[in-house]
């Protein structure tokens, strides 16, 4: 994610570094704009600094001659973000933002720009309170554009009333929500199991199978997103770990057992997209198989069902199980969500193209325990990950309403 933040000249432009670091907390990329008139409260280095970005203050780059590539500078940072902020706005930049004005690099990218904006007053009490802002406002609302009022209370001129800067979350949160981020996971501890789980047959050789971790992974990174704390307990897999994800590394099925029981208690949902080997080799051999002439036989037990043994200890928490088929992919998923107590199981068969193992896609099927089924088209493996957390959502908003009713109490 990649945004544009403009600072114009108000005294709060200082508030921008706060809002910057706070952007960095939640992986945005952060290409800062200044105007003139900011500079003269904040120097651009902070910024600079911050970001470790050269900070654009002129259309036409300072070092003279002017050449082609910084006067375009602004349609190709228009075209490369994912949003526009501005923060502080001034009563001055809200007026020719409303009324098209183009005089410098923050005005004309913003014409530019076709992404989301964002905009953030901050004034005296009685420019915000003014006819002309107030109209101003108004054009830059109907046509699309996100202004987070400002909060009341004592200003730097010594008045008192609306016109200070919003608070950094709720600016972050505007902007989440204008981006189709939610945060909507801000209570839940996520623990997702994703990868393989390996099983030996002797030190060299082991049993294992395709799974990439790649659902899991994108599990955890979209639930990190929505704000959820997560704890992802994954078999080895060559992936990094999403930022701000907690993960635990295991390689037997008894070793995900063990790490998913140690931190069941403090998950409020666990997502089962591990791959987990079913049996493993009753004795495994201490030293390497020689070759030999003869018919091999290993004996194979079977590891613990994971899923089942959470599926006792449910209590409130939310379930999902996935279910990777080769046939009857239905029949097969409707049994585990019985026999596995779980809220959902997300089935998939591997060998549909763009579904399965080494693909960044999937297409999914979502049973339901109230019996209600439904089809996926083909996503990549994040969009999946955020409709799985959707149905959570769902999930409990549903359990509340139950719970708020008159019957149920
Ligand atoms: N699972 C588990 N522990 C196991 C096996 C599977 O927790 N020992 C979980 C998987 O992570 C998945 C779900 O159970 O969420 C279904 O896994 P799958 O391998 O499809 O089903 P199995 O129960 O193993 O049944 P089968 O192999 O007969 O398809």
């Amino acid at each position: 994610m990649r945004i544009a933040l403009g600072v114009t000249g108000g005294v709060a432009a200082y508030k921008a570094a706060e809002l910057v670091r706070r952007l960095q907390q939640e992986q945005i990329d952060v290409q800062v704009v200044m105007t003139r008139s900011a500079q003269e409260f904040v120097a651009p280095l902070t910024f600079a600094a911050l970001t470790g970005q050269k900070v654009l203050t002129e259309l036409f780059g300072t070092e003279a001659p002017a050449n082609v590539e910084s006067a375009i500078e602004h349609i190709a940072i228009a075209q490369r973000i994912d949003a526009l902020v501005i923060a502080p706005a001034t009563a001055d930049i809200i007026a020719k933002l409303a009324h098209g004005v183009a005089d410098d690099f923050l005005t004309t990218l913003y014409l530019a720009a076709t992404a989301p904006v964002i905009v953030a007053p901050a004034m005296n009490v009685n420019m915000w309170e003014h006819a002309a802002t107030r109209e101003n406002v108004q054009i830059l609302r109907e046509r699309g554009v996100h202004v987070v009022a400002p909060d009341e209370g004592y200003l730097a001129c010594g008045m008192t009333g609306a016109g200070r800067l919003a608070g950094v979350e709720a600016i972050i949160d505007a902007l989440l929500e204008a981006l189709g981020i939610r945060r909507d996971l801000e209570n839940e501890t996520v623990l997702v199991t994703a990868g393989p789980t390996c099983e030996d047959l002797d030190p060299v050789r082991f049993l294992t199978n395709r799974s990439s971790g790649r659902m899991g992974y994108a599990l955890a990174e979209a639930a990190v997103r929505r704000a959820a704390r997560v704890v992802l307990i994954s078999g080895p897999v060559s992936l990094e770990a999403p930022l701000g994800v907690e993960r635990i590394n295991v390689r037997t099925t008894e070793q995900m057992h063990r790490a998913v029981l140690a931190n069941l208690e403090r998950a409020t949902v666990v997502v089962m997209a591990a791959a987990v080997a079913d049996y493993r080799p009753v004795m495994p051999y201490a030293s390497k198989l020689k070759r030999g002439t003869e018919r091999l036989n290993i004996e194979f037990e079977p590891t613990a069902d994971i899923l089942a043994d959470v599926s006792r200890r449910k209590g409130e928490r939310v379930l999902i199980g996935f279910a990777a088929e080769t046939e009857q992919v239905a029949e097969h998923a409707r049994r585990k969500l019985k026999e596995k107590a779980a809220d959902l199981i997300v089935a998939n068969d591997v060998t549909a193209p763009g579904a399965g193992f080494d693909h960044d896609t999937n297409v999914v099927t979502i049973f339901r325990s109230d019996g209600r089924e439904q089809s996926l088209p083909k996503l990549t493996k994040i969009q999946v990950a955020h409709r799985i957390l959707d149905e959570i959502v769902e999930l409990r908003r549903s359990a509340q309403r139950i719970g708020s009713s008159p019957e149920a109490r």
